[in-house]
């Protein structure tokens, strides 16, 4: 059994979720339920980053304690991944006792292999911003946002020997043996060794809100080498457990915060002793209706909201098909609507309830015994089977994007008959409802070869839509997904053509997705 262990970063406190949270989060989860239905041992992280300037100045517009302030929208974190079924393993909160004994041990190692050293850190801080800036961020030598010059600051600070170990990360990202993915993001994260590295400090005086650096308490351990830390953290670095899952097979995020994963954190992990994680793969990063999400634009689409208006299946269906996974993209809210009802209401909805309608009335609901051989008809067979190898291959791919392409048609990208489109016209084109009641026989075929292309349909479908597959498969007369799979032999087994579909009565439910 192969192991999958996959993270998205952990997130911000310093605002509420939005769907670009929302977006990696169930891409990885579409990740994650793909390779335990194909029968992969899989773990899922996600969780949120408490510590930091950002995060103790939020809670101060607030009034409240950070602490306090943490608890409340990392909990709206968590209670908004129920409402999208998000399936992770975990959730890791960089403000729990696991995560900072954790980091006391991490950084101990750090030291004791002298990969640490003291040293001045000369930057130009900003109080209004409560940050360091760079001379590029100055307009006429203040910072923008204040119209005040920033106050240059010195302090002793612990720093990290990247130096020691950028060669050694390069020649690893160069052999793919961190798979910097898509190709496109490890041209650039390649860019920056040529830019030159910089050995980085790991700790800060001035900030208050953190984890201390044990043994050196006014140094407070900067929250991004801290916050990387949460992916071993979690799965029990500090008992040497993390070596089941460690490491990880895939580590998701946007390409915003490459930088830190794939040079950085290999680094650190490198001076630890630890290997790097497999895969880093960075998706592209999206404005919506044109133009970057922002709070003064007003267009922060909550999923929340979302969710309450198309439902979760169809929320989680709309944010990742709307452009390829990877690129970057635009997502246009207008169109949330139109592709609801062509894809889901009617492309897939109404072919289930057209035939099972058909089979509830004439057959009573069972088309009984039936000659395998005589089925799978018209390319249908065929195309079930060729679907089968694409799902595997597009995701194993992480192209999920494509994957929704050849079920549902999207994009222009292959000409190619989506399969349902295939399956609505099959009905059309043997006039179904006529058929049946000029020739049962020849009926009951076509009828058969809908409802198992619609179980394996069904099947593929789980990891985007788990509630959708599971109302299929009731009306198909079938136990969930999760069921089937406890029984079967193999994922392969569970799609393979003909091994379901006779003998179980079929219903007509409720419609899959009320046309809106
Ligand atoms: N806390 C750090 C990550 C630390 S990981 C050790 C952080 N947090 S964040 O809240 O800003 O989240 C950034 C991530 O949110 C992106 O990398 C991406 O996964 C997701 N996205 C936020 N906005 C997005 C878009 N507009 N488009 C695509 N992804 C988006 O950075």
């Amino acid at each position: 059994m192969n192991k999958f262990y996959i993270t998205t970063p952990i997130y911000y406190l310093n605002d509420k979720p939005h769907i670009g949270h929302a977006y990696t989060t169930i891409a990885a989860d579409i990740l994650a339920r793909y390779h335990r239905l194909i029968g992969d041992e899989t773990w899922y992280l996600t969780g949120t980053d408490e510590h930091g300037t950002k995060i103790a100045q939020a809670a101060e517009a607030q009034k409240m304690e950070p602490q306090k302030y943490a608890d409340k929208i990392s909990a709206e974190y968590q209670k908004l991944w129920d409402q999208l079924n998000i399936s992770h393993d975990d959730f890791i909160r960089t403000t729990e006792k696991r995560h900072e004994l954790s980091v006391h041990k991490f950084f101990k190692i750090l030291k004791d292999k002298g990969a640490l050293y003291k040293d001045k850190y000369v930057g130009l801080y900003c109080s209004g911003c409560e940050k360091f800036l760079t001379e590029t961020e100055l307009v006429d030598g203040k910072c923008s946002d204040h119209n005040k010059e920033p106050e240059k600051i010195e302090e002793e600070n612990y720093f990290f020997k990247l130096k020691d170990y950028v060669q050694k990360v390069k020649e690893m990202i160069e052999k793919d043996e961190i798979k910097v993915l898509p190709a496109k993001a490890k041209q650039e994260v390649l860019g920056l060794f040529k830019q030159g590295l910089e050995d980085f400090s790991v700790t800060r005086e001035h900030v208050k809100w953190g984890i201390p650096f044990p043994g050196d308490e006014k140094q407070i351990i900067y929250v991004w080498v801290e916050a990387l830390h949460n992916y071993i953290s979690a799965i029990g670095y500090e008992t040497g457990e993390h070596t089941k899952w460690w490491p990880a097979e895939v580590q998701l995020m946007a390409k915003d915060i490459i930088k830190f994963h794939a040079i950085f954190w290999p680094a650190i992990l490198l001076a630890m002793g630890e290997k790097p994680p497999k895969t880093i793969f960075a998706h592209g990063f999206f404005t919506v209706n044109g133009q970057k999400m922002s709070k003064s634009l007003g267009n922060v689409i909550d999923p929340a909201i979302m969710a309450t208006q198309y439902g979760t299946d169809a929320t989680r269906y709309l944010l990742v098909s709307q452009f390829p996974f990877g690129e970057d993209g635009d997502i246009k809210e207008k169109l949330f609507v139109e592709q609801y009802n062509s894809h889901l209401a009617n492309n897939l909805g109404n072919l289930l309830s057209r035939v099972t309608n058909i089979v509830a009335k004439n057959f009573q609901g069972n088309l009984g015994t039936i000659d395998i051989k005589k089925t799978g008809q018209q390319k249908i067979k065929e195309s079930i089977e060729q679907g089968n190898k694409l799902f595997k291959q597009y995701l194993d791919n992480y192209q999920i994007d494509k994957f929704l392409g050849f079920v549902f048609g999207l994009g222009g990208e292959t000409k190619q008959q989506s399969v349902l489109d295939l399956l609505n016209n099959y009905i059309e084109q043997t006039k179904l409802w006529e058929l049946v009641k000029s020739d049962k026989d020849a009926a009951t075929i076509v009828c058969y070869d809908v409802l198992e292309s619609l179980r394996i349909v069904a099947t593929w479908l789980w990891p985007v839509m788990p509630t959708t597959t599971d109302k299929i498969m009731t009306q198909l007369g079938l136990p969930t997904l999760e069921v089937q799979l406890g029984k079967a032999k193999s994922f392969d087994s569970l799609v393979a053509w003909g091994s379901k579909a006779t003998g179980q009565k079929v219903t007509k439910g409720e419609g899959l997705f009320q046309r809106l």
